[in-house]
Parts: structure tokens; C-alpha cells; sequence
């Protein structure tokens, strides 16, 4: 691969959880997504030269900086820490959104360092590196934002250890509508509600519904999917957290939804939907809930992003 001398590339936003795939199933969306710009330097080493849409909020030291670990992780993993290399960080999304945020910086770093220097390793095997990323962030070690937010579509972990994961595909009209309510949720504050343990038959219902939702997707089998996206053991104790959740529960699914429930840790949401016009209405449906708090929020209607973290044109 010939060595370019700038790259620009853009990471989308994930759902994480999608119900009852707790740290286990996530999906890419097509926007919003952060960008990275990256090009080789002068001085040794990875320097972050600027950092837009943060509020000055993040940390310039790569090693403090999420898309500056998981790219130093690389490099460090090629012995090559002292390359020089220059990487500007565009925020476009906000933090502790829910929409996997820290997951499209730490995928980002990773993959443009990747690509600026020849491409030595395949997307999949960026993972580990963007996953240690996402870890600095937020201090938890599942790969739900990740997964989905480097390879793109659907993607099922089978363990977050070994990162074993697998894509699945998306039947042709699901939609996503996916509803950001300007209020701040932590990752580490969700976290902390969940139980250690929780009932044999709360783990029987979610095991039966994660089968079940994995099975429509794999079918295209709607009724299956909009059967099985249910969550008994995050949503009842996170959507505290969320004012009006099951208002705008209820909205979605008059508006037709396959299914409704929080985006990652929240305070995002997202509906399933069969075909683009459901997925309008819902958006809307939910937005006009949150409106009432009074809360403003944006909301983005997408269909899987089968991609992924891609490069773009500057
Ligand atoms: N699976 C994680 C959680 C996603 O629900 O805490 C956080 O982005």
C-alpha cells in the first residue's frame, strides 16, 4: 500500500445493547460520527495538534486522549511510538450520549494511524487497539460501540476477553431512529445501577429474546424481531435516568416500532422500525415527548451502516 500523506476518516455512531444485548450486540448508524485527520510530521512521536467540538474538554496528551491511545497502542504494538505523526480530532458528537461516542474517537485514532502508515493490519485486527481506547474513556471493557463502530452493520460478541465477535446481516428495511435528549447520562453512573446478580428468570427471558432477536435479524423475519427486542434487566433500573422514557416508549410504539429501548447507557434512544416512514414517524413521535420535559434533542433516522469507519475526502 503506497503511503499517503494526509488521511481523513470519519466514525459513525452506534447503538449499543439494542435491548437485550447488554455489552454484547451493537449496530452502526450512518451519521452522526466523529472525524479524525491525520498526516505524517516533523517531530517524533503522535502529537495532537488540535481538538474541535470538545468545548476544551479533552485532553491534548495522546496518552490521556481516547483516539490517542488506541492509536499509540498501535504504533506501540509495531514499534513504531516514534513515527512522526500528526492527528487533528473533530468532535461531532456529544459525551455521554449514548451514541458510543468515545468508541468513534478510540476506532478513529486507531484507523487513521493504520492507514497513514500502509495499512500493516486488517480492521478486524485494529480492534484490541481501539478497544483499549474506549477503555481509557470509560473504564469498562465491553465492545458493543467498538465492534459495530470499526467493522459497521450488526455485530454480536460472543466474549468482550477474546474479542470474538461476529457480523450479522441487516434485512433490507430496518430502519433506526435513533433520539438524543440533550441531558448527560455517564457510562460509569449507568453502570453502577445495574444489579451484580439478577434472577435465573430474568436471565432466561433475556437469553430467550437476544436468541430470538439474532435469529429475525438472520431470517428478515420482522414479527420475530419486534417479538424479541425486550430488555429485563438494564431498561427497568436505567430508565430513571431518562425523563419520560416510557412516555416516549409508548409514542414510538404507536408510531409503529419494532421496538424501542436506550441506546447504550443513554441517554439516547432508538427504535427498530420496518421501512423509513415508521422510522420518521417515531423519531418524531419521541422527540415531541422529550420536547414536553422541556428538553431539545436531535434525533437521526438511518438505515444499518454496513461500512463502518471509513476514510472520506477532505
Ligand atoms: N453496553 C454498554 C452499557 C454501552 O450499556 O453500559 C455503553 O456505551
Amino acid at each position: 500500500m503506497p503511503k499517503a500523506s494526509e488521511i481523513r476518516v470519519f466514525a459513525p455512531a452506534t447503538v449499543a445493547n439494542v435491548a437485550c444485548g447488554y455489552d454484547v450486540l451493537g449496530f452502526a448508524i450512518d451519521s452522526p460520527g466523529d472525524e479524525i485527520v491525520v498526516r505524517h510530521g516533523t517531530k517524533p512521536g503522535l502529537h495532537i495538534t488540535s481538538i474541535t467540538g470538545d468545548d476544551g474538554k479533552l485532553p491534548k496528551k495522546p496518552e490521556q486522549n481516547t483516539a490517542g491511545v488506541a492509536a499509540l497502542d498501535l504504533l506501540k504494538h509495531l514499534g513504531m511510538t516514534d513515527r512522526p505523526i500528526e492527528m487533528e480530532i473533530h468532535k461531532k458528537m456529544p459525551f455521554g450520549s449514548g451514541l458510543g461516542s468515545s468508541a468513534a474517537s478510540a476506532v478513529a485514532g486507531a484507523y487513521a494511524v493504520n492507514k497513514l502508515i500502509g495499512e500493516p493490519l486488517s480492521k478486524r485486527q485494529l480492534l484490541p487497539f481501539a478497544m483499549q481506547g474506549e477503555y481509557a474513556a470509560d473504564g469498562a471493557w465491553h465492545a458493543d460501540n467498538v465492534a459495530p463502530c470499526l467493522l459497521g452493520g450488526i455485530v454480536f460478541i460472543r466474549s468482550n476477553q477474546e474479542l470474538d465477535v461476529a457480523q450479522l446481516p441487516a434485512p433490507e428495511n430496518l430502519w433506526a431512529a435513533v433520539i438524543h435528549p440533550d441531558i448527560e447520562v455517564l457510562t460509569k453512573v449507568a453502570r453502577e445501577i445495574l444489579p451484580k446478580e439478577i434472577p435465573l428468570e430474568n436471565a432466561t427471558q433475556q437469553i430467550g429474546n437476544l436468541g430470538g432477536l439474532l435469529c429475525g435479524l438472520i431470517q428478515s423475519d420482522y414479527g420475530l424481531i419486534s417479538r424479541s427486542i425486550h430488555d429485563v434487566i438494564a431498561e427497568p433500573r436505567r430508565q430513571k435516568l431518562i425523563p419520560e422514557f416510557y412516555k416516549a416508549k409508548r409514542a414510538a410504539m404507536g408510531a409503529g416500532a419494532l421496538g424501542f429501548s436506550i441506546s447504550g447507557a443513554g441517554p439516547s434512544v432508538f427504535a427498530l422500525c420496518e421501512g423509513e416512514e415508521t422510522a420518521r414517524k417515531a423519531a418524531a413521535d419521541v422527540s415531541e415527548v422529550f420536547s414536553t420535559i422541556p428538553v431539545t434533542c436531535q434525533s437521526h433516522v438511518s438505515k444499518i451502516n454496513p461500512h463502518g469507519v471509513h476514510v472520506i475526502e477532505g
